[in-house]
């Protein structure tokens, strides 16, 4: 099972599948995506979801309110449906 992710503010649309990161389905189709640590310590990739859901093996260090804001850890979030997600404040 694939979704589709929309990347806003650029409007950049890639796949992404059940068993790879939003980073890693990003970076293996050779978007730049912002990222360094790649094990959720660094921040870097945090943007965050404007449409669908995402999930974790390992809950990322996001307070409820930052969850509620819908900030997302894109090298640790799988995508459960389709999702936009965006880099603007
Ligand atoms: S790349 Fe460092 S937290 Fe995601």
């Amino acid at each position: 099972m694939s979704y589709q992710v929309e990347l806003l503010p650029s409007g950049i649309v890639f796949e992404v599948n059940e068993q790879q990161t939003i980073l890693d389905a990003a970076l293996a189709q050779n978007i730049a995506f912002p990222n360094r640590c790649q094990v959720g310590a660094c921040a870097m990739c945090l943007c965050r979801l404007k449409k669908g859901t995402v999930t974790y093996q390992l809950e990322p260090l996001l307070t409820e309110k930052e969850q509620a804001l819908g900030w997302v850890f894109a090298c640790q979030a799988f995508a459960t449906t389709d999702l936009v997600l965006t880099f603007e404040e």
